[in-house]
C-alpha cells in the first residue's frame, strides 16, 4: 500500500484500547462504534436493567449484545460485562477483564448516567443521581487508575457531563437538583484528576452536551416531565436552530479527547451544545 493510502486508513485510535461505561445506551453505544471507527478494541459495561427512580427504561442485556456486535462488525475486539457503576468491585472486575484480554487500557469514557426526573417527587431521586452519576464517575476513574499509571504510557479519561454540568439548569425536584449537581460534581473530580494524573501524563477532561435525542431525552416520561416544569420547558433552548442534537455529535468530542490530537488538552470542560452555555 503506498505511504499516502497506509496514512488515509490509520485509525486514529489505532493499538489502543478503551474502557467505556453506560455503553448499551444512546450516547455509550455511539461512543463505541466511534472509537471502534478508529481503530479502538473495547471493554463496554452497562448495568443492563432498570433503576425504581428513573421515568424511563435503562438497557437490556440485548443492547448490550447489539454495542458488542457493532465493535465485531468494525473488525475490532471486545469485553463486555452487565455492572453497575455504583459497585465498585463489579466494576472492577470488569475493568480487569478487559486488562487481563488487552493488556492495555488507553481511554476510559465515563459515560453512564440517569435522569431521575419524577413528576412523583421523591428524595430517592437525589440519592440515586448522586449514586450513579458522581460516584458512579468517581468509580470509574479509580479503578483505572492504577493500571494506567502502571503502563506508563499516558492515557485519556473523558467523562460525560452535561449543560447541566455548567449552568444552574435541572428544575427544582429532588432528581433535578440531584442531577444538576452531579454534572457540577463530577467537573471537581475532572479538575483534580487533571491536575494529580498530569505527571503521569494522563489527561482528564469532562464534555458538556445538550440535549440528545436518547432515551433519556424522547421517552414520554421524561416529555411529561419537562412539560409541568416551566423552567425546563420554556423557548428553545439552543442558540444554533436545532432543537436536540445527535449522539454522534457528543461522539466525535469524545473521540477527539481520547485521540493524540488533543495531547496537550487536560482540565478543560468541552461543551458540546450548539450554544447553550453562551446564550445564558
Ligand atoms: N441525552 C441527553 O440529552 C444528555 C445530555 C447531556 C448529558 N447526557 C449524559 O450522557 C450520558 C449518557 O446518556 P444517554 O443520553 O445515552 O442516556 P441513556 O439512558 O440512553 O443511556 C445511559 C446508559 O447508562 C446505563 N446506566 C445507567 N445507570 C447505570 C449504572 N448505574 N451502571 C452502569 N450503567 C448504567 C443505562 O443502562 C444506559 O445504557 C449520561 O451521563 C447523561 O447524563 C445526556
Amino acid at each position: 500500500m503506498p505511504d499516502e493510502e497506509a496514512q488515509r486508513t490509520k485509525g486514529r485510535l489505532d493499538g489502543k484500547v478503551a474502557f467505556v461505561t453506560g455503553a448499551a445506551g444512546g450516547l455509550g453505544h455511539s461512543h463505541v462504534r466511534r472509537l471502534a471507527e478508529e481503530g479502538a478494541d473495547l471493554v463496554v459495561v452497562d448495568i443492563c436493567r432498570s433503576i425504581d427512580t428513573v421515568p424511563y427504561a435503562q438497557s437490556t442485556p440485548e443492547e448490550l449484545s447489539e454495542a458488542v456486535e457493532t465493535v465485531r462488525g468494525l473488525g475490532r475486539r471486545v469485553v463486555a460485562r452487565e455492572a453497575d457503576v455504583r459497585d465498585r468491585a463489579a466494576l472492577q472486575e470488569a475493568y480487569d477483564a478487559g486488562l487481563d484480554a488487552f493488556g492495555r487500557i488507553d481511554v476510559v469514557v465515563a459515560n453512564a448516567g440517569i435522569a431521575p426526573l419524577l413528576v412523583e417527587d421523591r428524595v430517592q431521586a437525589w440519592h440515586d443521581a448522586i449514586d450513579v452519576n458522581l460516584t458512579g464517575t468517581f468509580h470509574t476513574v479509580e479503578v483505572a487508575i492504577p493500571s494506567m499509571i502502571e503502563a506508563g504510557q499516558g492515557g485519556s479519561i473523558v467523562i460525560v457531563s452535561s449543560t447541566a454540568g455548567l449552568v444552574g439548569i435541572g428544575g427544582a425536584s429532588n432528581g433535578g437538583l440531584g442531577y444538576a449537581a452531579s454534572k457540577h460534581g463530577v467537573v471537581g473530580l475532572m479538575r483534580s484528576y487533571a491536575n494529580n494524573l498530569a505527571r503521569h501524563s494522563i489527561r482528564v477532561n469532562s464534555v458538556h452536551p445538550t440535549g440528545v435525542a436518547t432515551r433519556m431525552v424522547a421517552d414520554p416520561a421524561m416529555a411529561e416531565f419537562v412539560a409541568q416544569d416551566p423552567m425546563l420547558s420554556e423557548g428553545a433552548p439552543n442558540a444554533l436552530p436545532v432543537d436536540t442534537i445527535e449522539a454522534v455529535d457528543v461522539s466525535h468530542a469524545v473521540l477527539w479527547l481520547a485521540s493524540d490530537e488533543a495531547r496537550y488538552v487536560t482540565g478543560v470542560t468541552l461543551p458540546v451544545d450548539a450554544g447553550f452555555i453562551n446564550r445564558r
